[in-house]
């Protein structure tokens, strides 16, 4: 046997079978090579052995979805165990309202909210298993474990009940985003044994992480929260000054809306302007726009906001418009935004992070159903009105837990293509120079 063969043998586990040298370098190199060949021999259309195989191969795609409404097959809903509020940080401070009831309160929330959200998110998880869809879930971690990394330290983490905000799927790629909050930076933990299988069962699936960014005192505007009035911070964020700067990039998944071709990323507390040029390089495929919505003094992910129910359409929150110079785009491939119907609620339920336009926050699953909280009555009557079969599932007792039905969802299989919905660009939205 040739040295080489005789070095690379050395590494392989002893097959307990093989004699010699000889006959284990024969199985370990030859066989490959012949069975093609005799295959070939006795089979004159091997050719069609290879096609199978590539069938064979598409069909255990996993990994597949590039916008917000094509059929889902296959999806990631959270859950609640062991979620921590965290202790204050440069980033986080700026999402909880004056008035909430969670200023001055850390660490595990409290059990029997744990409990009535899981019990709602085994319910959302049962109503997508009757309508056919897969469902895979997270493996939680202690969350109240303290994390110190090289620039920061902080004393608990978060959760994993939004898998949305962590997991960008792009096609066949899953991207863990880089995140803002220092409480965050280990939640794609949760998802790891995920990834590995879909890593080891879909060939085509790209298992992706964007760069992992430092979180010191650098990437974060000092003062920021120093006591202002709701319309000041208005005015801030419409302006585009909010509490991360342009230090390193930083996003969350959750700020990104999927439409094909095109990523429209909201510019705001947790996703900046570096981020979307280092996504625009990631996918060079695609056109990334940056868009804002000046009447959010909150401006953290996108999902109750600005979202598609199927192609050509899309509910804005009226207090939040997209600017007219960013409807362009919208208008020029006849795509209509219509206002979201107010929420049911006045206010969101105790220690929740978001507004109560989590009643928009819905689950599309396919061009004509769409999955509503279902005290959400006046969402739903829309959502009737624009030809839209609904499914309402109740969900309030997991708003707390880091958001709506869209929020503790990630997609990991819709079917279809990457379709260029916006064929006319117009200048003034796209990252790219
Ligand atoms: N930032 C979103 C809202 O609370 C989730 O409206």
């Amino acid at each position: 046997m040739p040295k080489a063969h005789e070095e690379a043998f050395h590494g392989l586990p002893e097959p307990g079978f093989a004699a010699s040298w000889a006959e284990r370098g024969f199985l370990r190199f030859q066989v490959p090579v012949l069975i093609p060949r005799i295959l070939d021999y006795i089979n004159p259309s091997f050719l069609t052995i290879t096609e199978i195989t590539r069938t064979i191969k598409m069909a255990k795609a996993i990994v597949n979805s590039w916008n917000e409404f094509d059929p889902l097959r296959h999806v990631i809903v959270g859950r609640a165990d062991h979620t921590c509020i965290p202790p204050n940080e440069p980033a986080t401070e700026a999402k909880i309202p004056e008035d909430s009831d969670m200023h001055g309160m850390w660490g595990p929330r409290p059990l029997d909210t744990v409990e009535k959200a899981n019990f709602q998110l085994d319910n959302l998880v049962k109503v997508l298993e009757s309508r056919g869809v897969r469902v895979d879930r997270p493996t939680p971690i202690q969350w109240n474990q303290a994390v110190q990394t090289p620039d920061f330290t902080t004393a608990s983490q978060f959760g994993c009940m939004p898998p949305r905000d962590v997991l960008l799927t792009v096609g066949k790629e899953i991207l863990t985003a880089a995140m803002s909050f220092r409480c965050r930076y280990f939640e794609y933990l949760a998802y790891h044994e995920l990834m590995q299988r879909y890593f080891d069962e879909d060939p085509a699936f790209r298992w992706e992480q964007a760069p992992r960014p430092r979180l010191s005192e650098h990437s974060y505007k000092p003062g920021y929260f120093d006591e202002i009035t709701i319309e000041q911070r208005l005015e801030r964020t419409a302006t585009l000054d909010f509490v991360t700067n342009e230090h390193e990039p930083l996003f969350d998944a959750a700020d990104v809306c999927r439409l094909g071709k095109d990523l429209f990323c909201q510019h705001g507390l947790t996703t900046n302007r570096r981020a979307m040029e280092w996504l625009q390089r990631h996918f060079p495929d695609h056109r990334v726009h940056a868009v804002n919505f000046p009447g959010d003094p909150y401006p953290i992910h996108i999902d109750a906001t600005f979202v598609p129910l199927r192609p050509g359409l899309i509910i804005n929150n009226p207090n939040r418009r997209l600017p007219e110079n960013q409807r362009k785009i919208f208008e020029a491939n006849d795509w209509e935004i219509v206002d979201a119907a107010r929420p049911y609620h006045e206010a969101p339920p105790p220690l929740c992070y978001s507004s109560v336009w989590l009643s928009m926050n819905c689950l599309v699953l396919d061009h004509h159903t769409v999955i509503v909280e279902a005290s959400e009555v006046h969402q739903m009557e829309q959502m009737d009105q624009l030809g839209m079969e609904v499914i309402p599932v109740e969900f309030r007792d997991a708003y707390p837990f880091g958001g709506g039905i869209h929020c503790a969802t990630a997609d990991v299989y819709r079917q279809g293509d990457c379709e260029d919905y916006f064929p006319n660009q117009v200048p003034g939205t796209q990252v790219r120079r």
